[in-house]
């Protein structure tokens, strides 16, 4: 077989992508092993969660969520209160350990199922088994080809009719590239408007999205975007 140049060209770009993909995957799971990020934000989330996501996802179905990344559960221990089941995927097991001891098996009428994800995939999870995938604060580390792979994911998982709620970067239009570790607050190359690319490509609607900086506790202004996600319902 003759390889042309142009070929040649786009076989080492799909080659130089994926391995920044997994070279991200690896970094982030590392930054976030073990250290005491957990326990000093917990005590961040309940003003978090008054003012900036409760008032985002309020009206979204919590039957069955599933938070990615959810580090030692300072979310989840808000969702358990309103969840009927939670899945909890993170990309170090430690964290997942962490959760499991924390929530156990069963709390209050909520159920929890655990796993350890590659870093982009939910092949754990059954399709359309979820009515909402939860996220917050740790996507806006993730590289938009880890995000992409993600919000397909997340098309596949969700119900008919269900959302996500996503915390994600925008700092990729200042700097779009993949050196998230160098950026302000560790943000990577995402933006909204990625994000809204990402969502036609897998057939979701974005059913909100809003820019957040300052006002939310972040140190840059339209440092990172909010986006709820819907799976059309079945017509
Ligand atoms: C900054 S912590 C935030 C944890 C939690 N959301 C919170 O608000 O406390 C980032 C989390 O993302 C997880 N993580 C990093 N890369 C990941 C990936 N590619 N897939 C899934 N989880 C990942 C880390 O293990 C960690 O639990």
């Amino acid at each position: 077989m003759r390889l042309d140049q142009e070929d040649a060209a786009s076989v080492c770009g799909d080659v130089a992508l994926e391995m920044i993909r997994l070279k991200t995957i690896a970094q982030c799971r590392d930054a976030h092993a073990e250290g005491n990020y957990y326990r000093d934000a917990e005590p961040y989330i309940q003003k978090q969660w008054e003012g900036v996501i409760w008032p985002i996802i309020k009206d979204l179905d919590f039957t069955d969520v599933l938070e990615l990344a959810p580090g030692h559960g300072r979310n989840t221990e808000h969702l358990r209160r309103l969840a009927g089941s939670i899945t909890l995927i993170d990309v170090n097991p430690n964290c997942i350990e962490a959760c499991r001891e924390r929530f156990g098996e069963q709390r209050d009428g909520c159920t929890f199922r655990y796993f350890v994800t590659n870093g982009d995939s939910l092949s754990m999870v059954d399709a359309s088994s979820h009515s909402l995938v939860y996220s917050f604060d740790s996507m806006v580390h993730f590289d938009s080809s880890v995000v992409r792979a993600y919000v397909h994911e997340i098309a596949r998982v969700l119900r008919p009719g269900g959302s996500a709620f996503l915390h994600h970067s925008n700092y990729g239009t200042v700097a779009p590239n993949s050196d998230w570790a160098h950026n302000p607050g560790n943000r990577s190359d995402m933006t909204a408007e990625r994000m809204r690319g990402f969502a036609e490509e897998a057939g979701l609607d974005v059913a909100f999205q809003r820019l957040s900086g300052l006002a939310d506790g972040w140190g840059l202004e339209d440092l990172d975007a909010f986006t709820v996600l819907r799976r059309p319902a079945l017509a």
